[in-house]
């Protein structure tokens, strides 16, 4: 059914939303594979069910039918402390609004997520944190508060942040939603080049053609389903 390869992946994911008469069939029936180092994009138009898969597929919401499947492991039925645990260690998030800590500086915005898996020392916490920020091009900025960054320097943190406990896959709601053409560009460049070259898997949400012909895999959604998935020209 699934290789061992593959790092995330789903089968036939049934979501429900709201209640009564305002309840909506958000997922029906929604299977994708997601193999180490390559490069995902959901497309689709408002309302299809783009956030809600991401979210199941994340681990944060619980399907109604299907399962989830990470590193081989069926993961859908385990209690919730199990699925934090696994979501920590495996799994980082990107929002659309990059949710930083405001007040903290862009280096303790980085070690959040650091301190909630609980695996290393200060120090440790500290050099990563620093080394990850310059990855992303902000090692001048370690000490400034995130609301003193521009836009871009945030979403820059954000991609920081999503990659402190080195994450197998990297889930990402339009990560580039609210820059310019070509701050989203680079952002999106700077994430799949670090993803790629730590074999990481990237999926992530977007409404720019560019960007999503830029991945390796092109999913179209549309009412709750994929209803065409394409391998764009690799490269
Ligand atoms: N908590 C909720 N209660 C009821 N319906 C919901 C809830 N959350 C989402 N929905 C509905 O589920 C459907 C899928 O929503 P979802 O947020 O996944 O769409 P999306 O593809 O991410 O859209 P967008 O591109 O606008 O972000 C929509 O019809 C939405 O209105
Ligand atoms: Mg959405």
């Amino acid at each position: 059914m699934t290789t061992p390869d593959i790092s995330l992946s789903c089968r036939d994911i049934e979501r429900y939303l709201g209640e009564d008469e305002s309840r909506v069939h958000a997922l029906r029936g929604v299977s994708l594979d997601i193999a180490p180092g390559t490069v995902h994009a959901v497309v689709g138009p408002s309302g299809c069910g783009k956030s809600t898969l991401l979210y199941i597929l994340g681990l944060l919401d619980h399907p109604d039918g299907g399962f989830v499947m990470l590193e081989a492991e069926t993961v859908s039925h385990l209690p919730d402390d199990e699925l934090a645990r696994r979501r920590n260690e495996f799994i980082g998030f990107i929002f659309q609004f990059h949710f930083l800590m405001e007040d903290f500086t862009a280096h303790e915005n980085v070690m959040i997520p650091m301190r909630r898996l609980g695996q290393l020392s200060e120090t440790a916490m500290r050099d990563r944190a620093a080394e990850l920020l310059a990855a992303v091009g902000l090692s001048d900025k370690l000490q400034r508060a995130s609301r003193h960054l521009s836009g871009g320097e945030q979403q820059r943190v954000a991609i920081a942040r999503a990659l402190a406990n080195h994450p197998r896959i990297v889930l990402a709601d339009e990560p580039t939603g609210n820059l310019d053409t070509k701050n989203s560009q680079r952002a999106f460049d700077l994430l799949k080049t670090i993803v790629q070259q730590k074999q990481m898997a990237l999926l992530l949400v977007t409404h720019n053609p560019a960007i999503a012909e830029a991945c390796d895999w092109i999913h179209e959604m549309q009412d709750g389903r994929i209803i065409a998935s394409h391998a764009c020209g690799f490269g």
